[in-house]
């Protein structure tokens, strides 16, 4: 997709799960007075059910659909800081409709941070197993071409979150007035 294609108007934060995206994704909406959306967030509140149960009970192709459709409803949103599921940028269609109207920021940080991170929670079903680092490990493995698609990857193990924030609020502002004038 060459640059004449896009009109930004939002920031979207994409990579592994435990990289921060949420918690850096606030940051950066309160810096820029944008809005804060979790797509996850999104498939719960509509759904009515935990992002577990919906793995459950329907399985993971059900999920990555209602992922998908969370893309299409953003696709007319502006102003918006948005956190993406760590699978949701693997699906091609979903990348290419958020890069139209958002930057797409990809975080990063090892597998040993990120199990470090995670090791305690239970949410997330595609960790739930005898292995999670060696699991992550894989997984990480199998994304790493779809996460280097992001207009930018920032590693979030080398600064702390206040610090991430401004950065990447900066980096945005840079990027608007090719498109708009900043807010
Ligand atoms: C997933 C990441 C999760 C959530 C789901 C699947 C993934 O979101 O969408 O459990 O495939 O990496 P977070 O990255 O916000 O944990």
């Amino acid at each position: 997709m060459s640059s004449d294609d896009r009109t930004i108007h939002n920031l979207a934060l994409a990579g592994f799960m435990g990289t921060g995206k949420t918690s850096v994704g606030r940051l950066v909406a309160g810096i820029l007075h944008f809005e804060f959306v979790d797509t996850d967030e999104m498939i719960e509140t509509q759904t009515g059910r935990r992002i577990a149960q919906i793995f459950t009970e329907d399985g993971e192709p059900a999920f990555r659909k209602i992922e998908s459709e969370m893309v299409r409803q953003l696709s007319c949103r502006r102003n918006l800081v948005i956190s993406t599921g760590g699978g949701l940028i693997l699906n091609q269609d979903n990348l290419d409709s958020l890069k139209q109207h958002a930057w797409v920021v990809c975080l990063w940080a090892s597998a040993e941070t990120i199990y470090h991170r995670i090791r305690n929670q239970t949410h997330r079903p595609l960790l739930q197993c005898p292995d999670p680092l060696a699991r992550i490990r894989e997984l990480l493995g199998e994304r790493d071409s779809a996460y280097r698609q992001a207009d930018m990857l920032l590693n979030c193990e080398a600064r702390p979150l206040r610090e991430m924030a401004s950065h990447l609020a900066y980096q945005f502002r840079s990027v608007l007035p090719l498109t708009e004038t900043p807010p």
